[in-house]
């Protein structure tokens, strides 16, 4: 509690704090404030100290902490671990217990990230895996627009991040130069008896730095910046960025304005994709996306809007 109450008021302060300042907003000790201070620096966080001024953090730790969003963006409440099996578990376990909107779960690395379709998410040391809790008050149906925004968002801040063109793969991947460098996973929960969603969580992993990816992905994923390692700072901007993006969009979500910056980003527009119907393999020519995100698909003829599913691409159409 103390290291965190430090860290607050170190990450909220403009210039120096002095450890009688701090030891008096704690409500402790001038000795205690400065061994608080010796297991944070241990614990990576560079906090100076001078004999006039007092403490001082740099914004550039290694140590990712809530305090550092926090201070960026009040309306988040996040909680920073290095590893943990999947930020979207613990969110999800988070929301039943109640927790309030836009809780936030970050985490360097996962043990067991989760991707779409029961499929394992790669979660390496130089990603940046996140998780938003949501209290929408939207009809079950239209969890897809949470997706979709969200989508629209972490486009905006990859693209900001690494100044590389970023596109969307309907539904939920962000591509960059073709291929994959962040996946977006919302799962909802439900009230058993009226049917309404109670909670969303929505699940963000982005390949922040180059990587050896392994054999299996290795020719559609990639990493965005060549760095071998980053600082807190760039990795809270990146964070907030998207999560400010986001929640822009998301309180107002039924207007559906996003659709239109999905639209300008959607990379499978024009192309001819593979998707499943009926259990049966077809292929068809993607038109574009509909006021509800679905994609639109002209296939035998036929105008067909998926909702959901997977497409792929078949590089022989191309
Ligand atoms: C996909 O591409 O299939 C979706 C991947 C979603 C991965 C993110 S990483 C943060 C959050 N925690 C998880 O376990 N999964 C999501």
């Amino acid at each position: 509690m103390l290291k965190s109450k430090i860290l607050e008021l170190l990450f909220s302060s403009e210039s120096s704090v002095s450890g009688e300042e701090i030891a008096n907003r704690a409500g402790v000790s001038r000795n205690a404030v400065w061994k608080a201070v010796r297991e944070l620096r241990e614990e990576g966080f560079s906090i100076t100290a001078s004999t006039n001024k007092g403490y001082e953090v740099s914004k550039e730790n290694k140590r990712l902490c809530a305090e550092q969003i926090r201070t960026m963006e009040p309306r988040l409440s996040p909680v920073c671990f290095e590893t943990v099996d999947s930020t979207n578990k613990i969110a999800k376990e988070m929301a039943l217990q109640g927790a309030e909107e836009y809780k936030l779960v970050v985490a360097r690395t996962q043990s067991a990230g989760r991707g779409r379709l029961g499929r394992k998410f790669f979660s390496y040391n130089g990603g940046l895996y996140l998780s938003l809790v949501l209290r929408p008050k939207i009809k079950p149906q239209d969890t897809i627009l949470i997706t979709t925004a969200a989508a629209v968002a972490a486009a905006e801040a990859i693209e900001r991040f690494s100044k590389r063109k970023a596109q969307i793969k309907w539904v939920n991947d962000i591509y960059v130069d073709n291929k994959k460098v962040c996946g977006i996973l919302t799962e909802g929960a439900f009230d058993a008896e009226s049917g309404e969603l109670q909670s969303v969580v929505l699940g963000v992993g982005i390949n922040m730095l180059k990587c050896d990816f392994p054999e299996e992905i290795r020719d559609i994923a990639d990493g965005l910046l060549d760095e071998k390692s980053l600082t807190s700072q760039q990795i809270a901007e990146l964070i907030v960025d998207f999560c400010k993006s986001f929640m822009e969009l998301y309180v107002n979500l039924e207007a559906r304005e996003f659709i239109r910056l999905y639209r300008e980003r959607s990379w499978l527009t024009g192309k001819t994709v593979e998707y499943i119907k009926d259990g049966l393999s077809k292929k068809g020519k993607v038109l574009g996306i509909d006021d509800n995100a679905a994609l639109v698909v002209e296939s035998e003829g036929e105008e067909l809007h998926l909702t959901s599913g997977e497409v792929t691409i078949n590089h022989k159409y191309e």
